[in-house]
């Protein structure tokens, strides 16, 4: 990030932040990270964010959907408090420990589904879909995973080679796992069909099924496992027809490939329901979790079927800190709070009224295209042309830099870089949201009335 250039055109103090920036960029290569703003995060609470100039923000983001149940709640603190002074870890690799038997007694409970299952413990994302991976070729003894254009599933090497959203050209150099194979990701808004996947969500499905078909016709080597996130996230949160879902279970089921919902950004009841996967009333063979599930901790989660988890060989999910113990109390307290404050029923409710504010500002800003939500798992779709639908990346990044400006922390994403991710914390208090929702409404018309200054767009990079 240009932040020496960027910085002339924020009107807030950034003095302290652009000091942390000039000593990150000597010491921290650059592929860490896509940064948006010239900005260094000092410290949160709940749904509120200070910088280290002391500028405060409303936080529509949570650390990339990290907390749902917002920064720093009490109950992961004391959880994580009481665990490091008792015992911070000891390796489950050599002996037993009560922790991460405890979080996956809860996670296999919250599974659906009535085969019996088990949970292995990593770090991240990426390295829960490496396990989902080894799995399914364990399993079924196949070497071929189906995944989607524009999914996002992490940067370690079989996350990476999952994932459709960076090309296989970029992805080269690293000599990434050939035996992946994608089809198009059904997006009832935008597809190469032509399909308006609101109105037809059957066509949509049956032409998405098709681009399955052929996508895994003729592997050699067969097919091990369907990768798939019940709404791609970072491709701009896509929800798919119901159907198309369904009939992709079945030909799983059909072709004896393992179906594994990825729910890294979906679950930990952001879209009203604990896993996105419920609204299709469909049964995966294996779920991945993390981001959420830690409120904060690094944990992530393969859960699922227990013959297929105990298919894999000894000692392939094997890791030093794996069920570490202070991220494994951590994220037994999330699901607690999960269950005490309601917040599937939370987020619902509020994604439902922030869907409702979008589609009215929708009447005065006609850059806004599409609002897609589910809970509060929510991307606003920002084009320069309605009926064309044509993606407007410049607009939406004004949108976000102003919000910025404002005090509310608002980024974009999506497979053309032009949607707002709006991911606040499920239990943002109501006069934080009405706050939020008035920067953003400012930010708008910042936007709209050209207030944003031209040139900060090429120094905003983006998705
Ligand atoms: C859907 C999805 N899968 C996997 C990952 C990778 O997770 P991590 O960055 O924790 O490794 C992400 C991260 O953004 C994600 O959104």
């Amino acid at each position: 990030m240009d932040w020496k250039n960027l910085r002339k055109f924020a009107k807030k103090d950034i003095t302290k932040s652009c000091g942390i920036i000039e000593r990150d960029e000597k010491t921290i290569p650059e592929a860490v990270a896509i940064k948006y703003f010239p900005m260094a995060v000092d410290k949160a609470e709940g749904a509120l964010v200070w910088d280290a100039d002391g500028n405060r923000y409303i936080d529509f983001l949570t650390s990339a959907a990290v907390y749902n149940i917002g920064h720093s709640h009490p109950a992961v603190v004391e959880a994580v408090k009481a665990q490091v002074q008792k015992l911070q870890n000891y390796t489950t690799v050599y002996f037993y420990n009560d922790r991460p038997v405890k979080l996956a007694e809860m996670l296999t409970a919250s599974m659906p589904g009535d085969s019996p299952k088990k949970a292995a413990f990593g770090f991240g994302g990426s390295d829960a879909v490496d396990s989902a991976i080894k799995a399914a070729r364990a399993f079924t003894g196949r070497k071929w995973i189906l995944s989607f254009k524009d999914s996002y599933h992490g940067m370690t090497y079989g996350s990476l080679s999952a994932t459709g959203i960076i090309d296989g050209k970029t992805k080269e150099c690293l000599c990434p796992d050939a035996r992946i194979a994608f089809a198009e990701y059904p997006d009832p808004y935008r597809n190469s069909w032509g399909i308006d996947g609101y109105a037809e969500p059957e066509k949509l499905a049956a032409a998405a099924m098709e681009a399955v078909k052929d996508a895994v016709a003729g592997l050699e080597g067969g097919l091990a496992g369907i990768l798939i996130e019940p709404a791609q996230g970072d491709g701009g949160m896509i929800f798919p027809p119901k159907a198309f879902m369904q009939q992709l279970v079945e030909f799983a089921k059909q072709s004896g490939a393992v179906f594994i919902d990825e729910e890294v950004q979906t679950g930990m009841a952001r879209s009203g329901k604990m896993w996105a996967i419920e609204h299709f009333d469909v049964v995966p063979d294996l779920l991945v979790s993390a981001k959420a599930l830690g409120g904060g901790m690094p944990i992530s989660a393969l859960v699922g079927r227990s013959d297929i988890l105990d298919s894999v060989p000894v000692p392939f999910f094997a890791y030093t800190h794996t069920g570490h113990s202070v991220n494994c109390a951590a994220a037994a307290a999330v699901l607690e709070t999960l269950q005490e404050e309601d917040l599937a029923r939370q987020a619902a409710e509020k994604g439902a009224r922030l869907a409702a504010w979008f589609r009215k500002q929708a009447e005065n800003y006609p850059f806004i295209g599409d609002v897609r939500q589910q809970g509060l798992l929510m991307g606003v779709d920002i084009v320069s042309d309605k009926e064309k639908r044509t993606p407007d990346k410049a607009m939406a990044l004004k949108i976000s830099w102003a919000a910025w400006e404002r005090g509310l922390i608002l980024i974009t994403f999506g497979k053309h870089g032009n949607v707002l991710r709006v991911a606040p914390p499920l239990n943002i208090p109501e006069d934080l949201l009405d706050e939020g929702l008035e920067i953003m409404n400012a930010s708008l018309d910042d936007a709209a009335s050209g207030r944003v200054p031209e040139g900060v767009l090429p120094l905003l990079k983006g998705w």
